[in-house]
């Protein structure tokens, strides 16, 4: 059965059904930062990818071909969502993917939280999520590009820059 099928047939399965995906509440404070309404996080892949665009469009990113952002999906080695539940209402608030070597090193991805729902929290407990995901993995380098404006978030959640020196280099086309 799928999450969400499993979590709007019974509310109260959304623990018991680890083994297939993994999913998460929020703790308490989250969820009350948010309203008092449950956050959700969840590692199932099949994202509605309009929704995903509309979050993206909502903190200013500019679009990406879908064909191309389905591909991304697909092929990363975590998908990380984070939903809001209004009875059988869910929101996509947030969401990261991450691509890895599945052994040692994995890089995270597309960290977005909705900005009606940024500043709570929200931001810290989905990297989290995804930190403990890589974890059970027992993926031991995480890396990340941070925006100019999100560095101080990542340092807050412990990411260092340059560690020893060692410089992030990138090669674009011409
Ligand atoms: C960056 C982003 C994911 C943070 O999410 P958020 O839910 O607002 O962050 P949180 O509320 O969990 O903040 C956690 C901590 O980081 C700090 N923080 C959040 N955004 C920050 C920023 N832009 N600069 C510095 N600190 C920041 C908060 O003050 C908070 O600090 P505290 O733990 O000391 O209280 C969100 O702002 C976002 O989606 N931005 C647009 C997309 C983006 O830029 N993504 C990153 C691409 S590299």
């Amino acid at each position: 059965m799928g999450f969400w099928k499993a979590w709007f047939s019974n509310p109260e399965a959304v623990n018991t059904t680890k083994n297939t995906s993994v999913e998460e509440k929020v703790n308490a404070t989250a969820n009350n930062r948010a309203g008092g309404t449950p956050i959700v996080f969840s590692t199932e892949r099949e994202i509605d990818l309009y929704e995903l665009e509309e979050l993206c469009d909502a903190v200013g990113w500019s679009r990406r071909p879908l064909r191309k952002v389905k591909k991304a999906i697909e092929h990363s080695f975590l998908v990380a969502s984070m939903w809001q539940v209004r009875g059988t209402q869910k929101r996509l608030i947030g969401f990261a993917r991450a691509t890895s070597d599945h052994a040692f090193n994995a890089t995270i991805w597309d960290v977005v939280v909705h900005p009606e729902y940024q500043s709570k929290g929200l931001g810290k407990a989905l990297m989290k999520y995804v930190l403990k995901q890589l974890r059970t993995e027992e993926i031991s380098n995480v890396t990340l590009f941070a925006d100019p404006h999100v560095v101080e978030f990542y340092q807050g959640l412990g990411f260092m820059s340059d560690p020893e020196g060692i410089k992030g280099m990138f090669w674009y086309p011409h």
